[in-house]
């Protein structure tokens, strides 16, 4: 199929970019304030809340966090099986809307509804939209990897941006304007992508357009086809400790920022808050580096393929960890008990360059080694797995309350760090296995 390119890449891919940047957009803004309107006093003359205390706000926080990316799996299935990723993401950008304005209305039912149709929403759409990214590149393509790389990009100004609009308006105004502003997100988003939808071509229907895609629906595996859903599975895995760290920033670290780090710069205090935008922020400043370095690095003929990546970001990831138990020393050697700001910044840019090394990488992975008939599935199944490492993040957290984060930080670090070199030596093995998913063919 020939598609119309812009900037070296198919037009859809500008298409899913903005629609997905917009998704991101709600998605975060409506998290950035979540715990911040449970916690609201009811009594608040001028933007009351729902007056819930802190461990509950946070327990909501962790299963939503779970529940919104675990439902991916059944989003994907519900694709691959009847919809298609086209039809899914419009019905899910729809969902999302209506959570998004169920969110406005100040009643508990709403509440729990908006929540529902969220999950929902967004168990559609994300996993889907994600899948159309690969299906925009026929096999064996080079330009795939660049291509998640942008989405990804695209993510992140939407994450970025987020936190400071919907939390501003929230915050400062209103809960509810919060929660519209994120719902109008998700409206520009679908806007996009229905008008655009052109540009995707046929990419994202429902695989039983002729008899011999219907055929091959109803095929079972091949021998090469398990071998790949074998690496897959095996990487999610692993993946889930990466995600169990990752998703330190939201708790434990965000904690950390606030009582042990020295967060005066110039006479100015850096809020708390605006570590919640920090992650994004590096992705969309070194997200094109890092991946050409990773392109350079493999034109020169080293070994870089997905799981090699993986592992890479795994030590990244631990180094990541030692360093915020430096600070952690530091602090408690300081008379005032805080650490030097740099700790912070050099970890969170540690953690983006792990990140870029692995998220990125396992998207496009994912669509070069699923059989074409488990697409969307599989692409759920990661999302699964990134649901379950946002839970074990939430309960590393509640352990560090017990434990101290020393420890926990400790834990991490060496968890991470075992992974990765794990994954070295399996490098080769893994590789095998894909049967050549990864080789690019010259044209
Ligand atoms: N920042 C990423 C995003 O919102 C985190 C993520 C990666 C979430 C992979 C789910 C799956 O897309």
């Amino acid at each position: 199929m020939q598609q119309e390119t812009m900037f070296g890449h198919p037009k859809g891919l500008f298409v899913l970019f903005f629609t997905e940047m917009w998704e991101r957009f709600s998605f975060y803004g409506m998290r950035a304030i979540l715990v911040l309107y449970l916690t609201a006093l009811t009594t608040d003359e001028i933007n009351p809340g729902l007056g819930w205390t802190s461990t509950e706000a946070l327990a909501l926080y962790g299963w939503y966090g779970m529940f919104v990316y675990f439902m991916g799996i059944f989003g994907g299935a519900i694709a691959d099986k009847w919809l298609g990723q086209k039809k899914a993401v419009i019905v899910g950008g729809v969902l999302i809307i209506l959570g998004q304005f169920a969110l406005t209305i100040h009643n508990m039912t709403m509440f729990y509804a908006g929540l529902v149709l969220l999950v929902c929403g967004v168990g559609l759409l994300k996993p889907n939209i994600s899948t159309m990214v690969g299906g925009l590149y026929p096999k064996g393509d080079g330009r795939r990897d660049a291509g998640f790389t942008l989405f990804y990009i695209g993510i992140n100004i939407g994450a970025l941006a987020a936190p400071l609009l919907v939390g501003y308006f929230g915050e400062q105004v209103n809960w509810h304007l919060g929660f519209s502003l994120a719902g109008f997100g998700m409206i520009v988003g679908q806007i996009v992508f229905v008008f655009g939808g052109k540009h995707l071509k046929d990419v994202g229907n429902l695989l039983k357009h002729s008899e011999t895609e219907a055929h091959l629906a109803t095929q079972p595996l091949t021998k090469i086809e398990k071998d790949r859903v074998i690496v897959l599975l095996l990487s999610f895995l692993i993946v889930i400790v990466f995600w169990a760290a990752y998703e330190q920033a939201g708790g434990l670290m965000s904690l950390y920022a606030r009582d042990s780090v020295d967060r005066m710069v110039w006479g100015f205090e850096v809020p708390t808050s605006w570590f919640q935008s920090l992650h994004a922020f590096y992705v969309v400043l070194i997200g094109v580096t890092v991946a050409g370095l990773w392109l350079k690095w493999g034109n020169m003929g080293k070994e870089s393929s997905a799981i090699f990546k993986m592992a890479v970001g795994m030590i990244i990831m631990s180094i990541s960890f030692l360093a915020l138990m430096g600070a952690l020393y530091d602090a408690s050697i300081n008379v005032l008990g805080k650490a030097p700001i740099y700790w912070l910044l050099f970890s969170y840019l540690l953690h983006v360059i792990a990140e870029l090394s692995i998220s990125p990488v396992a998207l496009s992975f994912i669509t070069k080694l699923a059989p074409t008939k488990y697409a969307s599935l599989m692409m759920g199944a990661y999302f699964a797995i990134v649901g379950i490492g946002n839970k074990a993040a939430g309960l590393l957290g509640e352990a560090a309350q017990k434990a101290g984060e020393m420890a926990i930080f400790a834990i991490i670090a060496i968890a991470c760090l075992l992974v990765g070199i794990l994954l070295f030596f399996l490098v080769k093995k893994l590789k095998a296995l894909t049967h050549g998913a990864e080789e690019i063919t010259m044209v």
